[in-house]
């Protein structure tokens, strides 16, 4: 416990002042759901302010990829802070920092990528590639060719473009979203597929033809760019089914559609390779990228622009003179130098490499251990991200009642067993995302936490729910 620190004192302040994300406002408010105060976070763990320590298997928000406290962090940001602690990018200024990572980063993505345009968040990098696909059409004289197609399921940010393009109810829902221009197709979600038989490969050749389908009606002339996730994140944690990539790109060449790969949880390292578009070959002509390139230490995102989407937008300028977007914090020294000691330390530790055996390892130990459990209706994964879908009737992937909140449930077991897993938004989904620096001990630890949850939820679904397993 943390004597300096009265917390029941400091959370009566907290519900007082402080508007919480994702929270049922009322209920917190009212004092009727617990607040935490975390305090102090080493490796894996975070500690609160009543010395309860937990194993954060979720890596904060799936952004703490380097783990927490790392001194290094704290003393390339200070040494920046003391050197230049802020200066605007705009008209042609810079910083030290800011050169070698934007060096670093287009070519750790490869695929064609040119520049790097810098903002602070997910959300805002994905209003920036909006304007800048907008734009791009405007310069290419395609002023009707402005839709952009997202996916069910997708989550691209809670912003006002970012929020329409998420495909989560609960994030359009009462906000008036989505924003016309931007259409939904169907997710790769091969678990909850209609067609039982179908394969694979057959399930992504289903997938294309929707896609075409959606841009034929929408008119191919309409429609501006595809931004994705090479692997589904909050909407339920799922990789594409095999062949999927190459069958969209497909119909994007097609229709002359780009394709905006959004890397802000699979960038830097996550699945085992350095960017999820380069593990399943996506070919992009635009990278979203944040969490993962500070580890979370500093607030920083990135749009990478391909060549070809690039050369477009210099002869705009020729048109218009200097493009009119810009943030303040844009480029900020603080979050480069974070970048670039985040980045040392992956390429140091071999973390990506890291992510890439001990993640196997845990998708090995996650699937021995729950493929057969009666409450886990799929147990799917790749690198160091991995999701547990449950169901009442695993032999029909049925639903839970939704107001049972299995999902929720376990979740709330885990922490019981001091191990924090997400309860994903949509579905009865536990998402795990730890940092990736675990070894196989914390695996082990993080896999025997969890199946002593699940079976005590289990447990009580079925003594005082009257579930009976399939
Ligand atoms: C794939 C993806 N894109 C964008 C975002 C939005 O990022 P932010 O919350 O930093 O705005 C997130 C956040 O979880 C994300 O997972």
């Amino acid at each position: 416990m943390n004597k300096n620190i009265d917390t029941k004192a400091l959370l009566e302040l907290d519900r007082q002042h402080v508007f919480h994300a994702s929270t049922h406002l009322k209920q917190y408010a009212d004092g009727d759901m617990p607040g935490r105060i975390i305090t102090n976070a080493k490796g894996i763990r975070i500690t609160d302010s009543e010395g309860v320590e937990l194993i954060d298997g979720f890596a904060g928000l799936y952004c703490v990829n380097i783990g927490y406290g790392r001194e290094e962090m704290a003393e390339a940001i200070y040494e920046q802070a003391k050197k230049l602690a802020y200066y605007h990018t705009y008209v042609g200024h810079t910083n030290e920092a800011l050169i070698p990572l934007s060096e670093r980063i287009i070519k750790m993505a490869g695929q064609g990528m040119s520049k790097v345009y810098y903002g602070m968040s997910g959300s805002d990098a994905n209003e920036t590639q909006l304007k800048l696909v907008w734009y791009h059409n405007n310069a290419r004289g395609l002023p009707e060719k402005k839709k952009i197609i997202s996916r069910d399921r997708g989550y691209h940010g809670s912003s006002i473009a970012s929020g329409s393009l998420t495909g989560l109810p609960l994030f359009h829902a009462h906000f008036d979203l989505p924003l016309e221009r931007i259409k939904h197709t169907v997710a790769p979600y091969y678990y909850r597929r209609v067609d039982n038989d179908m394969s694979e490969l057959e399930f992504s050749a289903y997938c294309a033809l929707e896609l075409e389908n959606m841009i034929i009606s929408e008119g191919p002339e309409t429609v501006a760019a595809m931004i994705a996730e090479p692997v589904l994140g909050t909407g339920g944690i799922v990789p594409p089914p095999e062949g999927y990539w190459s069958a969209i790109r497909r119909v994007l060449d097609k229709y002359d559609i780009l394709l905006i790969a959004d890397e802000v949880v699979c960038g830097f390292g996550r699945l085992g390779a350095d960017f999820g578009s380069l593990y399943y070959d996506m070919k992009p002509d635009l990278i979203t990228v944040a969490k993962g390139l500070t580890s979370a230490y500093q607030p920083l995102s990135g749009v990478m622009v391909g060549e070809r989407v690039w050369k477009v937008l210099e002869d705009g300028t020729d048109q218009w003179g200097a493009i009119g977007h810009g943030y303040t914090y844009s480029g900020h020294p603080l979050g480069a130098a974070s970048a670039m000691c985040n980045l040392d330390i992956i390429e140091r530790e071999n973390l990506t490499q890291n992510a890439k055996d001990t993640g196997a390892y845990f998708q090995q130990r996650m699937k021995e251990t729950f493929a057969d459990h009666p409450l886990i209706g799929d147990s799917r994964g790749i690198g160091l991200l991995h999701a547990l879908e449950f169901s009442s009737d695993k032999n029909n992937r049925a639903h839970f009642d939704p107001n049972l909140k299995v999902g929720p449930q376990v979740a709330a077991a885990c922490l019981e067993e001091g191990l924090i897993a997400r309860a994903m938004p949509h579905g009865d989904i536990l998402g795990f995302a730890p940092p990736l620096v675990v070894n196989r001990a914390d695996i082990d630890d993080i896999v025997e936490r969890a199946e002593k949850a699940v079976n005590k939820v289990t447990d009580k679904l079925v003594h005082s729910g009257g579930w009976k397993a399939a």
